[in-house]
């Protein structure tokens, strides 16, 4: 049996994925197969159709693209003991192995969790890659506790707006870059201090923060180094990849290691001029993680913010959109009605 997919033809501009009809997977043993309500379009998606990340991970192409989905357990391999057919569910796909934009998408089960009963399938499938990211930055890499002063920038987007919630569910008092465009919404999700970009320079009114998580990269990263104390840690996930990335992240080996050491000398020194640490982050997808975002959303201390969604039909809008690198929260798109 067929369905259609949005396939990613070759590396390239937005010509390089296109609507096909594919053959449906089926689950292996450990694997489920999910009929796909809705996917969540990323940054990363289009990254990787341009080749960005072939360092890192070469497809075999043509493959399905699409980072995150909610959906319905339609089936499942052998040896799959968590879940059920007829299963609401949501995940952040095996980066290696893609496949959310489709009409279905087979996961493999410790990838998976229940989507959280109170949203509706487009909402969940806002959630997983940029829920998972913000929470594990903020939680495994910053270690945030209460009472800290915690700085992100680039709150207004589909990471910074879960990062500025679950910053200050574990305590922190937040302060956060936005345009004008984000000022309302990014206090609205908590922003204790909410500094505009385009008219501020934010390092020259933020001192003494004890962590800052970058989701801009550039020259805003690099300001950030100022914006810490001594001894404090700035993560970044726009940055540049450095050693640890490769070692902890992508479990590569010193060939890569050694490839990120010298792309972030620049960033690393400024980080050593600052008396900072400086990680840069890979998330990691996890169905456990995703299963306590998923409390936080029930018990309704995660509000998800969707920005626009698209008939799955409009992919490449949806994409178009996204690229324009304005979004306020999530880009979504809807394979049901
Ligand atoms: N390493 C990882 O595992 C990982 C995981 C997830 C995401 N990422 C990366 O993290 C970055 C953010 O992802 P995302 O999904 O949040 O992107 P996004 O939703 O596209 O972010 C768009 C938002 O960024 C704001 N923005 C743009 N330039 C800014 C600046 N200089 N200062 C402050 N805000 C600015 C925009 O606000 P205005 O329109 O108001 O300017 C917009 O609201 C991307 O580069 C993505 O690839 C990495």
């Amino acid at each position: 049996m067929n369905m259609r997919a949005f396939v990613l033809t070759r590396y390239g501009g937005p010509d390089a994925m296109e609507l096909r009809d594919v053959p449906r997977p089926s689950p292996g043993p450990g694997e489920v197969l999910i009929h796909v309500y809705a996917a969540g379009l990323n940054p990363v998606d289009f990254k990787m159709r341009e080749g960005m990340l072939r360092v890192i991970s070469r497809y075999p192409l043509p493959i399905i693209a699409g980072s995150e989905l909610s959906g319905v357990v339609v089936s499942k391999g052998s040896g799959v003991t968590s879940l059920a057919e007829g299963d609401r569910v949501f995940t952040r796909v095996d980066k290696k192995r893609l496949g959310a934009f489709a009409e279905f998408a087979v996961v493999r089960e410790e990838l998976v969790a229940k989507m959280p009963s109170s949203v509706d399938f487009t909402t969940a499938a806002g959630v997983p890659l940029a829920g998972l990211t913000a929470l594990q930055a903020l939680r495994d890499e910053l270690r945030v506790t209460s009472d800290q002063n915690i700085f992100i920038s680039g709150g207004a987007g589909g990471v910074g707006t879960f990062a500025i919630q679950l910053g200050k569910w574990l305590g922190a008092h937040i302060a956060t870059t936005a345009s004008a465009r984000g000022e309302e919404m990014v206090r609205k999700l908590g922003a204790d201090v909410v500094v505009d970009y385009a008219r501020e320079h934010f390092d020259q009114v933020l001192r003494d923060y004890d962590g800052a998580l970058d989701l801009i990269g550039g020259d805003t990263l690099l300001k950030s180094f100022g914006v810490v104390k001594r001894g404090a840690k700035v993560v970044s996930i726009a940055g540049v990849p450095e050693p640890q990335t490769a070692s902890k992240d992508l479990q590569a080996g010193p060939t890569l290691a050694t490839l990120f050491w010298a792309a972030s000398w620049r960033i690393r020194h400024q980080a050593r001029k600052y008396g900072v640490a400086y990680r840069y982050l890979f998330m990691r997808p996890s169905g456990t993680d995703l299963s306590e975002l998923a409390t936080l959303i029930d018990q309704q201390k995660l509000e998800i913010v969707i920005d626009r969604t698209f008939p799955f039909a409009h992919i490449a809008d949806a994409f178009a959109y996204l690229e324009q690198g304005h979004a306020k929260g999530k880009v979504v798109v809807q394979m049901v009605e």
